[in-house]
């Protein structure tokens, strides 16, 4: 109820600039009680047009590591840092994050998860820590506002360079572990 709330809201959302070239707002998407969130960078192409995060090639690569360690996708909750792709999937400026980051934030106030995984560079920087190094802090714990936190290397990143595939693969086995100890009665297999 309440994020279906969030969500009529955000769908009007005219905070910055990439309001002007979206074809739809990508809110997020899963189930509202998921005990995992997992955070994007922000909608392609493909996402931009179906307004559903990660259902290019990349979200099919994120789908199988998801199958790895018995999680789809309505079991958790996906969403973006920022909802609205930027043109020519450039980067999103610190101005579109800034702007864009009330409603990833109140995401997260509504669903409550227990774990949070931030899926990319720009993801763990901007919600982990600005200096996070994603090739040598990828799979390490946080805790962040009270929230074990991890990431992972993203998708896109393991489908250009799949010699990074294995420390995924490790990766999402600690999370997995995770799951285990932290969560409760809707993971159990
Ligand atoms: N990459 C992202 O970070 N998010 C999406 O939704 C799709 C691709």
């Amino acid at each position: 109820m309440a994020l279906d709330a969030l969500k009529k809201e955000c769908l009007e959302c005219r905070r910055c600039g990439l309001c002007e070239t979206r074809t739809n707002v990508v809110f997020g998407v899963g189930n509202p009680n998921a005990e995992v969130m997992f955070i994007g960078e922000g909608p392609g192409e493909q996402e931009d047009l179906k307004g559903e995060p990660f259902v290019g090639r990349a979200g099919k690569l994120l789908d199988d590591m998801l199958e790895l360690i018995d999680l789809d996708r309505s079991r958790i909750y996906i969403a973006n840092m920022v909802k609205c792709r930027p043109p020519k999937n450039r980067d999103p400026l610190n101005i579109e994050q800034e702007a864009c980051s009330v409603w990833l934030r109140r995401q997260i106030e509504i669903i409550r998860p227990k774990i949070i995984v931030c899926l990319g560079r720009i993801a763990a920087a901007t919600y982990i820590r600005p200096d996070f190094k994603i090739t040598k802090e990828h799979g390490q714990w946080t805790v962040k506002d009270g929230i074990m936190t991890m990431a992972l290397f993203h998708p896109a990143a393991l489908l250009r360079d799949p010699r990074r595939r294995p420390e995924t693969f490790e990766d999402l086995k600690t999370l997995q572990q995770a799951i285990r100890d932290y969560c409760t009665a809707t993971y159990d297999a």
